[in-house]
C-alpha cells in the first residue's frame, strides 16, 4: 500500500513566496509529507515554516531569480518541484487610465515575469529530475477584477497563458505544469487587499465574504495547500496544463 504520509520523501522543492500566506502553508504541507523544502522571499516572516530553509531573494530581476534558483539547487542538490506563489496585488482606487505606468510595470514584474524568470532558471534542474512538476499560484482566470486591480489581473492573465504554453512544451519531457487560482484567502497579502477594498466601499468583511457561495467565508491558506500538494504529487501524474479554481465557488457559481 502506498505510504501517503511520506509521499514527498526525497522530493526537493523550491517555493517562492514561501515566507507567508499560501506559499508558507504549501511549504508546511510538503514538509509534513517528507519533502526537503527551500522557501524564498525578500524577508522572513513569523509564519515562515521553521523546518524549511529560507533564502532571501527578489524575483523582480533576472539576476535575482537566477541567484535564488542557484542557491536553492545547491542546497537541495537538485530540484523536483517548483511552486511559485510570490505575487503582490496593490489596489489602485482609480480608473484604469489613471493607474501610473510604474504600477503596471511593477505588477508585470512580480505577477508575471517573476514566474517566467524563476522557471527558466530552474528548468535545467527540473529536466534532470524524474516526475517533476510546477504549480503557479495565479488569479483572475474567470472574470476581470475591475479597474482597481486591472493591472494585477492583466499580469496574472499573462502568467496563466504562459503556464498553458509551458505545459504543452514540457509535456513530452514528462514535466507537468498546473495553475491554482485562489478565491479570497485570508493571508497577510489578501487581508491588505480586502481591507483597502472594504474601507473604500464602506462595507464589513462579512459583507465582502457574503459573495462567496461556500458558507460566505474566506478561504484558509491550508485549503490552498492541499490541492497544491495533490497537483505536485505523483497522484496527479496525468494532470497537466489546467487552471484549477480553489475559490469556494466565488466567480464560478455566480
Ligand atoms: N490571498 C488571496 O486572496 C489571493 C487571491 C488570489 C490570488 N492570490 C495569489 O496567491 C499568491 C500568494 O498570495 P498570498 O495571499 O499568500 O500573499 P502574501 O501573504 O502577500 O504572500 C506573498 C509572498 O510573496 C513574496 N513576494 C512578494 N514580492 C516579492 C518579490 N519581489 N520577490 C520575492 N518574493 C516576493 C512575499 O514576501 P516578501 O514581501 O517578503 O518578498 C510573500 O512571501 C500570490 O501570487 C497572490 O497574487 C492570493
Amino acid at each position: 500500500m502506498k505510504d501517503y504520509a511520506n509521499e514527498f520523501k526525497g522530493k526537493r522543492v523550491l517555493i517562492t513566496g514561501g515566507s507567508r500566506g499560501i506559499g508558507a502553508a504549501a511549504a508546511q504541507r510538503l514538509i509534513d509529507g517528507g519533502a526537503s523544502v527551500v522557501v524564498t522571499a525578500r524577508s522572513r516572516h513569523e509564519e515562515t515554516p521553521a523546518e524549511a530553509t529560507f533564502i532571501t531573494g527578489d524575483l523582480r530581476s533576472k539576476e535575482g531569480a537566477e541567484a535564488v534558483a542557484n542557491e536553492a539547487i545547491n542546497i537541495l542538490g537538485g530540484l523536483d518541484i517548483l511552486i511559485h506563489s510570490a505575487g503582490a496585488a496593490r489596489v489602485q482606487l482609480t480608473s484604469m487610465d489613471q493607474i501610473p505606468e510604474a504600477e503596471w510595470l511593477d505588477s508585470l514584474d512580480i505577477n508575471f515575469l517573476a514566474g517566467l524568470r524563476i522557471t527558466h532558471a530552474v528548468l535545467p534542474a527540473l529536466r534532470e529530475s524524474v516526475l517533476s512538476s510546477i504549480v503557479y499560484v495565479s488569479a483572475g482566470g474567470l472574470t476581470p477584477f475591475g479597474g482597481p486591480l486591472s493591472h494585477y489581473g492583466a499580469a496574472k492573465a499573462a502568467l496563466n497563458n504562459y503556464a498553458k504554453n509551458l505545459a504543452k512544451e514540457l509535456a513530452p519531457a514528462g514535466i507537468r505544469v498546473n495553475v491554482v487560482t485562489p478565491g479570497p484567502i485570508i493571508t497577510p497579502g489578501g487581508d491588505e487587499v480586502r481591507n483597502t477594498i472594504t474601507s473604500a466601499m464602506g462595507i464589513t468583511d462579512e459583507q465582502f465574504f457574503a459573495g462567496v457561495p461556500l458558507q460566505g467565508r474566506g478561504g484558509r491558506s491550508e485549503e490552498l495547500a492541499e490541492p497544491i500538494a495533490f497537483l505536485v504529487s505523483d497522484r496527479a501524474s496525468y494532470i497537466t496544463g489546467h487552471n484549477h479554481f480553489v475559490t469556494g465557488g466565488w466567480g464560478e457559481l455566480a
